[in-house]
């Protein structure tokens, strides 16, 4: 952070920001050090008055959702951390060929509420960690489909603290990403079709045995690190390289799917990028190719 006085910049805002706050219980993978500057804003139009006072104030801003996919750096994130887990920002609204859900739902929660009133069409998210809002902002999924698949469009607050509207075409989801570049997700409106509440569970319960049969959905990580290169499985390139159960301190690839890297209490950031860096190396040898990091390092 640069540039304009930083000293009680918040100052005259509603929103109750609190300061040096640990984000490693509300990370998956358990670890790293604090936020400089935490808020919860408590609407929109909150939410757009502290982008904006940040923005003013050069202060980097992050918005932090289920915390699924974001691995903190040990000396913490030296900006602003927005989480939109206010009950503004929890709005759920069925419709029988949609769903408006705001940034902060749970998107087990919400699939499996779909599954139940019969709304088809959120069942290829069952068993993915975090919130409407990160889900949307990586485009989250799996092998039955990504989250961009359903988007009819999204709410978004700019970094100017600009209200807007996105439709699906315009988010552009590719694999893993999105161009949403600054713009935080207030909400999504995705598409559903009604059908049969038993099919639909049985779809929703299917997909998620099988997540929980390949990979270590009970221990302490943050899904998967890598990102599939095209046509490949990264986790099949490491277990290939020989690497499940490579262990740098608290941090181990996993046994039972080797692009799950799983931490234990104590582990530090920089073991799991020592671990990153170790698994990158050893798959270019093996391999010849390049792995990306899925997971967000901050
Ligand atoms: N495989 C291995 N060893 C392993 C892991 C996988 O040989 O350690 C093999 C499997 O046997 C299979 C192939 O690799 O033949 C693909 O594995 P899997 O079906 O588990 O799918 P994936 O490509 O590794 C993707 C997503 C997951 C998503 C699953 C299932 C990515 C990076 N991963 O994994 O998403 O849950 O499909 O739909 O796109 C995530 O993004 O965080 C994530 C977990």
């Amino acid at each position: 952070m640069s540039g304009k006085s930083q000293t009680n910049w918040w100052e005259g805002l509603n929103a109750k920001l609190e300061q040096n706050v640990p984000l490693s219980g509300l990370t998956w993978f358990g670890l790293g050090g604090p936020a400089r500057y935490l808020v919860s804003p408590s609407s929109r139009a909150e939410l757009s008055h502290v982008v904006r006072r940040a923005r003013e104030h050069d202060i980097t801003v992050k918005v932090l959702g289920g915390g699924a996919n974001v691995l903190v750096r040990d000396d913490g994130f030296d900006g602003l951390v927005i989480r939109l887990d206010d009950p503004d920002f929890a709005a759920l609204d069925f419709a029988d060929d949609h769903v408006t859900a705001g940034a902060g739902v749970d998107l087990m929660q919400l699939a499996f509420s779909c599954a139940r009133k019969g709304l088809s069409g959120l069942e290829a998210l069952a068993g993915i960690p975090g919130t409407v809002g990160g889900a949307v902002r990586m485009n989250a999924g799996g092998r039955h489909g990504d989250i961009g698949d359903v988007v009819e469009n999204i709410d978004t607050v700019d970094h100017a603290g600009q209200s807007g509207t996105l439709d699906h075409d315009r988010v552009g989801f590719t694999y893993r990403h999105t161009d949403l570049n600054g713009n935080i997700v207030c909400s999504a409106t995705l598409k559903v079709a009604p059908d049969d509440p038993e099919a639909v569970l049985d779809r929703f319960r299917e997909f998620w045995a099988e997540k929980k049969r390949t990979q270590p959905l009970a221990a302490r990580s943050a899904g998967c690190v890598f990102k599939n290169p095209p046509g490949k499985s990264a986790g099949a390139l490491v277990d290939q390289a020989g690497l499940k159960g490579t262990t740098i301190g608290g941090a181990t690839v996993s046994e039972t799917h080797a692009n799950f890297f799983v931490t234990t209490t104590g582990a530090r950031a920089a073991e799991v990028i020592a671990l990153i860096a170790l698994v990158r190396r050893r798959v270019k040898d093996e391999h010849g190719i390049d792995l990306e990091t899925e997971i967000d390092i901050w």
